[in-house]
């Protein structure tokens, strides 16, 4: 492993991953390809904007042409791929983008790195594929059970990595990983959303009861888990990288506002997400049995992220423009409406 293109990789994971691969492996060079689209961001890459081991190049995972450009002229023999839409509530309206890059982009990229010859093809998937689970915790091999548009088209994107392992023989691995938080996170996800909004005293809506839960994981610990399975992960497996945390949404938010000083009336229950998944949970002794360990815990991530975003508004008040703002009343602004805000 000597070059490692990092699809994907001005986006919030991708470009974490980016950073402590480039401080922590000064012998590799680090190529992030990247469409930069709304969620892509080279802010994210300034910290190591003018490491030797870094470079940039900008392109679709879906464009084959510019995909076997990239891999030849840097001689690409890892392939870590991040690139995706990301955010569930965008799928739901309209999937288009979603196949593109989730289903079809990693087909291209298999079937491009396939050519080429690549060492090794990390592929980062989620927890969302095992679908909504009433109790208990998915292992490796449970069944797939994406329950909306996102998911979906990730589970398709993973089964085209898994043929490509058992049909051609490539090196592969796939990560699955929890609900993940920390800097540099696009303000549309729960909690740099919510503590963005706080910080204005803004009405925060909170989809439904509240009581949907997820499995909260600080990002530099899915990133060292990816590093994990990357280097000792059999080819052909699947790793679980999560944060064994289950915590309700509702708890969650209260956790945050409190952490900012704000009241809890700024939350405002508002209708719920369509085919909400209620309960995401999975078991990662797998990637434990490899020597993945979590450096956080749920109270000091949370406190370094809320005050990361406290420390950091020129990062997110120029995303808070535009586009984000397009998006905001397309899908905030009869839900709030509809629980007597605006
Ligand atoms: P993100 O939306 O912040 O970043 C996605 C990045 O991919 C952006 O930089 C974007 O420009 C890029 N991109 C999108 N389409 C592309 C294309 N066709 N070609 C090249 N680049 C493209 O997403 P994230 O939250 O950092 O998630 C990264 C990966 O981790 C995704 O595959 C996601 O499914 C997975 N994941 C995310 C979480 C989470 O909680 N955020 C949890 C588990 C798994
Ligand atoms: O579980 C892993 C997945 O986590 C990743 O694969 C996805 O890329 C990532 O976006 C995330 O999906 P979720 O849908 O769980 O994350 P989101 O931050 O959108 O929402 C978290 C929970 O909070 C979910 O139950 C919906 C709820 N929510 C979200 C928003 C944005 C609200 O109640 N209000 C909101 O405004």
């Amino acid at each position: 492993m000597k070059n490692i293109l990092v699809t994907g990789g001005a986006g919030f994971i991708g470009s974490a991953f980016a950073r402590m691969m480039v401080t922590r492996y000064p012998e590799y060079n680090i190529i992030v390809y990247d469409k930069l689209t709304y969620a892509g961001n080279l802010d994210n890459l300034l910290p190591i904007s003018d490491e030797p081991n870094y470079k940039f190049e900008q392109g679709d995972i879906a464009h084959r042409e510019t995909v076997r450009r990239v891999l030849s002229d840097h001689a690409i023999d890892t392939v870590v791929n991040f690139a995706a839409e990301s955010h569930v509530d965008r799928s739901i309206m309209g999937a288009d983008a979603f196949m593109h890059t989730n289903s079809i982009g990693v087909y291209i990229l298999l079937d491009e790195g396939r050519s080429h010859g690549l060492e090794r093809f990390l592929q980062v998937s989620t927890d969302e594929v095992y679908g909504s689970l009433a109790v208990g915790e998915a292992v490796e091999s449970s069944p797939l059970a994406p329950r909306n548009p996102y998911s979906a088209a990730k589970a398709g994107g993973e089964l085209m990595v898994r043929a490509y392992h058992e049909t051609h023989g490539m090196n592969t691995v796939i990560t699955r990983g929890s609900n993940t938080f920390g800097p540099y996170q696009y303000p549309e996800k729960l909690l740099p959303f919510f503590i963005t909004e706080a910080i204005e005293d803004k009405a925060l809506p909170l989809y439904g009861d509240g009581m949907q839960v997820r499995d909260w994981l600080h990002v530099e610990d899915h990133v060292s888990g990816i590093d994990v399975a990357l280097h000792k992960g059999a080819p052909g497996e699947i790793y679980n990288v999560a944060g064994e945390d289950l915590r309700h949404n509702i708890h969650v938010a209260h956790d945050m506002l409190a952490r900012l000083g704000k009241p809890t009336t700024l939350l405002k229950h508002v209708p719920d997400r369509e085919g909400h998944d209620l309960r995401y949970a999975m078991n990662c002794d797998k990637l434990r049995a490899l020597g993945w360990k979590q450096a956080h815990t749920w109270e000091t991530a949370l406190e370094a992220t809320v005050a990361w975003y406290r420390n950091n508004e020129w990062w997110w008040r120029k995303i808070k423009t535009g586009e984000y703002l397009e998006y905001y009343k397309r899908q905030y602004a009869a839900r709030l409406a509809a629980a007597g805000d605006s």
